[in-house]
């Protein structure tokens, strides 16, 4: 079994999405031409982000995702976004842009970056509408571009190490304008360390199985898929008040917290997840 010995290790069997799952992509592929131009020389740590998200993660997690979750993500943060005043969107970590093609199709100007390249070219397929660009989130403030708003989604952040987060968010306050907002989607450390149990059984015999444990504030992922992939994803994860104090200290002030997008419910260990609004002062 994966990773027995640590005392909250969470293990979980997911049956993979049926159809299959296109690779093979080269460094710069799903970027537009725009973009390849003017940021080509920015892609960064490429075999980094394939070793950490192989395709069949995002066929088997992120595509099976149900369409009444990602329509709440979407109500919300064009609840948190009126379009007249936050019309150009940042998606930062946008995966296959479950969410930024959603947003493009409500009249919002969406940019979604990643830099998993094969991400990008799936993004292009199925949400087609945002400008998809392969760049490392800590590079956001290079390109000379402005956003009335970004957001980090499913704790899309955190995988290097926190003077990294901070280089990134440091980067997002240059390129959100002034008064314009970044929302957060965090794991609550919290909750994770208390949920050990497999959330889910084995669905025959064409499963992913996955370990998952907490050791310190760094969250491991290995799943092993029928195929024989493995992928290790490790990134940090932020309580409330430390990440509130992070991002606070980078020029931005909190404006709400959230869970489930809902201000009425505080973050707390009962809740895997929770979200921060922030106003770029
Ligand atoms: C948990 S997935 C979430 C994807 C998307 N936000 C969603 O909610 O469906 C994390 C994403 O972060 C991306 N990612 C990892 N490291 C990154 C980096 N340094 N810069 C930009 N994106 C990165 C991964 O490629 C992956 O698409």
């Amino acid at each position: 079994m994966i990773g027995r010995s640590y005392p909250n290790l969470m293990v979980a069997r997911y049956a993979p999405l049926a159809r299959g799952t296109r690779g093979g992509v080269d460094g710069v592929e799903g970027v537009g031409e725009r973009e390849r131009k003017g940021v080509r020389p920015l892609l960064q740590q490429v075999g980094e982000a394939r070793r950490m998200y192989s395709p069949e993660w995002f066929s088997t997690f992120s595509a099976t995702i149900p369409p009444v979750v990602i329509d709440r993500e979407v109500e919300a943060l064009a609840g948190l976004f009126p379009v007249a005043k936050y019309r150009r969107l940042l998606d930062v970590g946008c995966g296959i842009g479950r969410v930024a093609g959603p947003l493009a199709a409500l009249g919002y100007v969406v940019t979604g970056i990643d830099v998993n390249p094969t991400a990008l070219h799936e993004a292009r397929r199925v949400a087609p509408g945002p400008v998809y660009v392969a760049l490392d989130q800590r590079h956001v403030g290079l390109p000379g571009w402005r956003f009335d708003a970004a957001f980090v989604l499913w704790n899309s952040i955190g995988f290097i190490s926190r003077d990294v987060d901070e280089a990134t968010l440091g980067g997002l306050h240059s390129v959100i304008r002034p008064s314009g907002l970044l929302a957060l989607d965090m794991y609550h450390p919290a909750w994770l360390a208390q949920h050990g149990d497999p959330p889910s059984p084995q669905q025959g015999d064409k499963t992913a199985t996955v370990g998952r444990w907490l050791q310190g504030s760094r969250l491991h992922n290995r799943i092993e898929y029928p195929s024989g992939t493995v992928d290790q994803i490790d990134f940090d994860v932020y309580a409330p008040a430390e990440l509130v104090a992070v991002v606070e200290r980078l020029g931005y002030k909190l404006d709400r917290t959230m869970v489930w997008w809902d201000p009425s419910i505080a973050p707390s260990q009962d809740h895997a997840r929770y979200q921060v609004l922030f106003r770029r002062t």
